[in-house]
């Protein structure tokens, strides 16, 4: 297995370019399902769970082309031609699902389009049990008959699915993708109570209104669905990844650096951007991005996870990195997953004062972290432990990075861009 070496202390300084969000492609790559005149996707990233994805579209008999990098608005990022003229198969296997949860979202553009699907349950992961309950109880509100045999979700609709009121008492964000992809084919009017508002909901929304779906309310937590019997050929162009805009800003933040992020989006970070700005960091609009770096010192600030347009979980693990290092304390606060702390062991290896409680931890910053070998767990939990690296006296060996490709592409390229002392130590095969 791959891993980094990151030799700390130089300050990032220059320019980034942020890629297509992770969260918004794999969505939109499942629209492709809904329509047999194929779907155009710009902007797309370039990253192992973009693969994966692929490959399950694929063998549901979607033809897919992807050409190199194309220059769009200001940054690369491929696009991808996706066509479902005819779904060959209506399984996602086990051995595919298991590699990546997101593979849910299958699930509802499935039977909606072929009035049957059969997905693997994706199981748990290393943050939690991650269940999908409520996109199970939406579907059967949509009229599916769900039965759970062997391990799958086998879902059937043979007459169609019908319009109905969804309220899902806790915000679901592929719970909400699932169930908008699968009303934009029933019939009649769906509405979606305490529906998730992430900027990625909403590009699916939009691309779906783009492929000729009826979606009023778009952005907020109430949306409004009135099926059509067929969707059309569309191209969409992926929003920039707000969650790697925030790894990066953090970045800056912790090697006191300096940085541009190009095609990042402060409106999709406003919270994010209120924390930094209380912590020291500021983040300021440019006419390419952001631009990044510290006002007046960093200090410790307390933050609390919530659904969007809170402060996402998905920076939750790299604002710990950084606090790691900031004068006084912060008191962390994770609500979404019940087990996303699994990067706080691996912080004290490398020096930090941490303390957890149930769902919080107590950061006190230190002056200095030390290098150290770690191990990655989760995506982001990795690449906090990459941006203490960043920061720490001497070397980290950050090891099965592979957790990092399922989400950061070319990450060691765009920090070493910025100054940064990393490599990719690929294993001896
Ligand atoms: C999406 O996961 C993201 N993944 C996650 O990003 C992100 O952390 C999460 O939303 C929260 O923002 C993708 O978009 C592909 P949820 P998702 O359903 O949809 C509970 C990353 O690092 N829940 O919004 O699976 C669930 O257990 C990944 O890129 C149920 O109880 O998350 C959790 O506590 C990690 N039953 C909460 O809701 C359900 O049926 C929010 O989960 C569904 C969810």
């Amino acid at each position: 297995m791959d891993s980094m070496r990151i030799k700390g202390g130089k300050p990032l300084t220059g320019k980034i370019h942020i890629s297509g969000a992770k969260n918004a492609a794999l969505p939109l790559m499942a629209a492709s399902l809904l329509t047999d005149g194929g779907l155009t996707l710009s902007n797309v990233p370039h990253l192992a769970d973009i693969a994966t994805m692929a490959n399950l579209l694929g063998q549901h008999g979607v033809s897919l082309g992807l050409n190199g990098d194309h220059k769009n608005n200001g940054h690369t990022g491929r696009v991808m031609e996706l066509k479902a003229e005819k779904i060959t198969s209506i399984t996602a296997p086990y051995e595919l699902v298991r590699k990546m949860r997101a593979s849910i979202v299958v699930l509802g553009p499935l039977l909606a389009r072929c009035g049957e699907a059969k997905v693997s349950l994706p199981g748990g992961c290393a943050i939690g049990t991650r269940p999908v309950d409520l996109h199970i109880k939406a579907l059967e509100q949509l009229g599916a008959e769900v039965v759970l045999e062997n391990g799958y979700i086998h879902a059937r609709a043979p007459k169609g699915l019908k319009g109905t009121q969804i309220v899902f008492p806790m915000v679901t964000v592929t719970g909400t993708e699932n169930i908008m992809m699968a009303a934009a084919l029933a019939k009649g009017e769906t509405t979606i109570v305490n529906a998730a508002r992430e900027p990625e909901v909403v590009d699916l929304a939009n691309c779906l209104v783009a492929m000729g779906a009826e979606i009023e309310g778009i952005g907020s937590d109430k949306l409004r669905i009135t099926g059509k019997d067929k969707l059309h050929a569309a191209h969409h162009d992926v929003i920039p990844d707000r969650i790697e805009t925030g790894t990066f800003a953090m970045a800056a933040a912790i090697t006191n650096g300096d940085m541009e992020l190009i095609g990042g989006k402060l409106a999709h970070l406003n919270s994010v951007a209120r924390i930094l700005a209380e912590a020291g960091v500021s983040m300021e609009e440019t006419p390419q991005g952001l631009r990044v770096r510290r006002a007046n010192g960093l200090h410790g600030v307390d933050v609390m996870t919530e659904p969007y347009p809170g402060f996402p979980t998905d920076l939750q693990a790299q604002m710990m990195a950084l606090m790691c290092v900031a004068q006084g304390a912060s008191m962390i606060t994770e609500t979404i997953f019940e087990n996303r702390f699994m990067h706080v062991p691996e912080l004290r290896r490398m020096g930090a004062n941490i303390t957890v409680h149930n769902a919080s931890a107590m950061i006190r910053g230190v002056p200095q972290l030390t290098g150290a070998p770690v191990m990655a767990t989760d995506l982001r939990a990795s690449v906090s432990l990459a941006l203490a690296g960043l920061a720490a006296q001497g070397e980290t060996i950050l090891n099965r990075i592979y957790h990092l490709d399922r989400g950061y592409e070319r990450l060691e390229e765009k920090l070493a861009a910025c100054g940064a002392d990393i490599e990719r130590v690929r294993e001896a095969a």
